[in-house]
Formats: structure tokens, C-alpha cells, sequence
């Protein structure tokens, strides 16, 4: 049976899915473009993105689809990035958008600091979401019913974090900065429902549950693409998540849900730790501090 079972509407609608180029996120483009969305798909590599545009174009002749690149460890990236889908969207006759899916992620396995001085896994996993999606927030604000969905894992669950120790733990461990980096996506979403008061962009979190895809293998060492290998086997296809997402992104139920967490398509709650409003607000402030955005863009 295939995964997408309701019928979701997404024509007029404008999304960006960043981590686009592979797995999940590669699936969801797709998907969205199947719904008659116009996508703007992001990741690192001009190749991979550009031979995911032609698989959804073979698959879905008609896709209005787009890629950007950016390397989304580099908070400069990340900014040229927002300033180029603001021209995107304004070439496309839009001055909103619709729907931003933060998926892009990576497992490290070893401690490597960005040149911003910050962990890899959180730089990626947790910082460019939420910077993307801060600059992004007038563009989102701008639509009646938009949404921010970022991609978390169950690996949120039985995981503690320290804003403080945000920038670089004290000591590196890869699952563990993987679990904290998923519990920040959650946390992030929770935080940012309550800074939105009840007006859109709504967030929500994603778990996708163990997905086949190759997260594992690249950039790790031979031991980490071992384990990797026998665990993805176990994995659902990225079509289950993908259909989550969707769902999330179209069902008028989702904000009216007030549920913050969502798994195989219906809300799921998350850890007691995911739902710490007092943890939320201190991550939102170091993550601010550590973007350098003390100083919210409007009052630039
Ligand atoms: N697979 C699972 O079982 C699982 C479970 C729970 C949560 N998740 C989450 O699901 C999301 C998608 O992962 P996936 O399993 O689909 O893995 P994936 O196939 O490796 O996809 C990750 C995507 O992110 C992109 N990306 C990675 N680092 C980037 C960077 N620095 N700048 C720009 N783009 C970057 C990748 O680009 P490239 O194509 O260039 O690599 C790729 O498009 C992640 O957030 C992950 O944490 C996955």
C-alpha cells in the first residue's frame, strides 16, 4: 500500500524542503511537486541537486521545481541562502511563503567545529533551521496558514540538553550530539508556537522513524558505516515519513491539533524533557546569541 492515502491539495502553494538533494527530503520535493506544489529544494552539492531534479522531473513531468545550493553548516551560507529564496519567490510572482521543511541533517562521527566555531552536528542539525528559518519569518508570516516542519528523530527521547554547552560539548560524543540536535528540533518548535502566539507560520516536528536512507555513510568512518548498514536495512522506505510531512503540511486539522510532534501522519508525544517551555526559551535565546541575531533583524 502506498503511504500517501488522503488527498491533499498543495497547487498555489510555495514550499522550500532544504536537504532536498537524498533521501527523505528527496522524496518529499517529490511528493510536494505530485500535490502540485512549486518547490524550492536545497543542499550542499550542485551535482546531487541537479540529478534530483531530473529524478523528480522523470517522475513528476511538469514539477515546478528549483534548486538552491548552500552549505547550511555556514551561517553566511545561510543567509545568502534566505536572501536568494526571497528572489526566487519574487521572480515567482510571490512575496510569501507557504511551507519550510527543515530536513536536512547528518550524523557525525567525530568532533569537527564549523568556521563558526561551532559542532558540526549542531550547526547543522539544529542552528540552520532555526537561523533559516528566523530570516525567513516575514516571508512565512506573510501567508495566512503557513508552517514550519522540521525533521527530529526518537533519538530526542531519554536525551538532556545544556544551551549553555551549545557551541561545543565538553566531551564529544556522536549519538549523543545527534540525540541533542533532534531534541533542539523539537524544542525549537514548541518555542516558536509560543513566540507565534496562535498566528501562523505554525511549527511542528517530524519523528520520521528509522528510514533506509544513507545518513549513516557519509563523511563517517568504517565502524559508523558498519552499524549504519545493518540498521538502515531495518529502515521504512522515505516515502512513510514523506507522507507524514505532507500530512502535516496540508491538514487543516494540524494547527487546530495544538500537537507539536507528529509520527506516521498523527500526533505523538514527545519526551517531558521536548516539552520544558523554560529549556525552550533559554535554547532560543543562546541559539540567537550564537547566530549573532541578539538583535532580531527588524531592529537592524
Ligand atoms: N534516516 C533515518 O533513519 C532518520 C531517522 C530520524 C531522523 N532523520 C532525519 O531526517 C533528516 C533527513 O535525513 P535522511 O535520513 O534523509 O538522510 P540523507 O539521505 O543523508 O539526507 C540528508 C540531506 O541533508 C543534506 N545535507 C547534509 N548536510 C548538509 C549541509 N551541510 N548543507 C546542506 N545540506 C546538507 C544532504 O545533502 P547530500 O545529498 O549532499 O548529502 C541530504 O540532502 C535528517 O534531519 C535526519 O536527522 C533520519
Amino acid at each position: 500500500m502506498r503511504p500517501m492515502e488522503k488527498s491533499f491539495d498543495l497547487s498555489n502553494k510555495l514550499a522550500v524542503i532544504t536537504g532536498a538533494s537524498s533521501g527523505i527530503g528527496l522524496q518529499t520535493a517529490l511528493e510536494f511537486c505530485r500535490h502540485g506544489a512549486s518547490v524550492i529544494g536545497v543542499a550542499r552539492s550542485p551535482q546531487r541537486c541537479e540529478e534530483a531534479r531530473l529524478k523528480i522531473l522523470s517522475a513528476c513531468p511538469g514539477a515546478k521545481i528549483l534548486y538552491l545550493i548552500a552549505d547550511l553548516s555556514l551561517q553566511s551560507e545561510i543567509r545568502r541562502l534566505a536572501g536568494d529564496i526571497e528572489k526566487a519567490l519574487r521572480q515567482q510572482g510571490s512575496s510569501g511563503l507557504d511551507i519550510l521543511v527543515n530536513n536536512a541533517g547528518l550524523f557525525m562521527d567525530s568532533l569537527v567545529l564549523t568556521e563558526d566555531g561551532i559542532e558540526t552536528t549542531i550547526a547543522v542539525n539544529h542552528l540552520a533551521p532555526f537561523l533559516l528559518t528566523v530570516l525567513l519569518l516575514p516571508l512565512l508570516s506573510a501567508r495566512p496558514d503557513s508552517r514550519v516542519i522540521t525533521v527530529s528523530s526518537g533519538s530526542h527521547y531519554r536525551t538532556w540538553l545544556n544551551p549553555a554547552r551549545l557551541r561545543r560539548p565538553l566531551i564529544f560524543n556522536s549519538l549523543w550530539a545527534y540525540k541533542v540536535s533532534k531534541l533542539a528540533n523539537v524544542l525549537f518548535s514548541l518555542e516558536l508556537n509560543i513566540r507565534q502566539a496562535g498566528r501562523a507560520p505554525h511549527a511542528f516536528a517530524v519523528d520520521p522513524g528509522l528510514v533506509n536512507t544513507d545518513i549513516g555513510l557519509k563523511g563517517t568512518g568504517p565502524l559508523a558505516r558498519f552499524v549504519w548498514r545493518q540498521r538502515q536495512k531495518a529502515g521504512v522506505d522515505p516515502a512513510v515519513p514523506a507522507a507524514t510531512i505532507l500530512t502535516v503540511a496540508c491538514d487543516p486539522e494540524a494547527p487546530k491539533s495544538g500537537a507539536v510532534y507528529w509520527y506516521l501522519s498523527a500526533p505523538m508525544q514527545p519526551s517531558r524533557t521536548a516539552l520544558n517551555v523554560e529549556l525552550a526559551e533559554r535554547l532560543w535565546q543562546e541559539s540567537s546569541r550564537l547566530c549573532h541575531l541578539e538583535k532580531q533583524p527588524k531592529e537592524e
